[in-house]
């Protein structure tokens, strides 16, 4: 496992951008209250994770696991950018993709309890794809579960790392950004299935939470 794994960093004091500066669905307008990375630089950030990844795994096969449902659009948006790589570079890596879903979170908390749902062709994992790594206690709990197929390789991406006191010190291979301590959403990422259907993701309002609350 790398242990230094580079990414953009986003410090404590950076409040992200109006959302009156882009666009964004008229039923979300008052649920949310900054917009904290655009879209476009998500879409910057994972075109690079595309080329390290490819640069890293050797000719392997790869089958990559997307973690539901957070991580369906990093899944999707990476594997385009992977695509294009295969497509356009003298040496390219043969990939099929399984889909595995994990539910932890109710409201903005954890609820401590993992719930593990699919998966078929978990024995020949190269290759995971995930949104967030919060506390990284699903993530260390997944990968015990992994081990049980005897994967050759696993390689962990996510979107997004927190800068937590509660992380138990999991760090992915390859990150995207490293984050405060904030709720975000959007880009797939949801606060109770809610903001799955917003590009950007964001800061979710007093006013959201309350009306989304379960
Ligand atoms: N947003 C959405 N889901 C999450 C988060 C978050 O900030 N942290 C852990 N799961
Ligand atoms: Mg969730």
């Amino acid at each position: 496992m790398a242990t230094d794994s580079p990414c953009i960093v986003i410090g404590d004091e950076e409040r992200g951008y109006d959302l009156d500066l882009f666009c964004i669905p008229k039923h979300y307008a008052s649920d949310l209250e900054r917009v904290y990375i655009p879209h476009g630089l998500i879409l910057d950030r994972t075109e690079r994770l595309a080329r390290d990844i490819m640069r890293d795994m050797g000719g392997h096969h790869i089958v990559a696991l997307c973690v539901l449902k957070g991580g369906y659009k990093f899944f999707a948006d990476l594997l385009d950018y992977i695509k294009a790589l295969n497509r356009n570079s003298d040496r390219s890596i043969p990939m099929t993709v399984d889909f595995i879903r994990l539910k932890s979170y109710c409201n903005d908390q954890s609820t401590g309890e993992i719930k593990v749902i699919g998966g078929d062709d978990l024995s020949t994992l190269t290759g995971k794809v995930c949104d967030i790594i919060d506390t990284g206690k699903t993530m260390k709990t997944l990968l015990q579960l992994l081990k049980q197929y005897n994967p050759k390789m696993v390689k962990v991406v996510s979107l997004l790392v927190k800068r937590t006191e509660r992380s138990v010190g999991y760090r992915p291979d390859f990150i995207g950004f490293e984050v405060p301590d904030i709720f975000v959403v959007g880009y797939a990422l949801d606060y109770n299935e809610y903001f799955r259907d917003l590009n950007h993701i964001c800061v979710i309002s007093e006013k959201g939470k309350e009306k989304y609350k379960e």
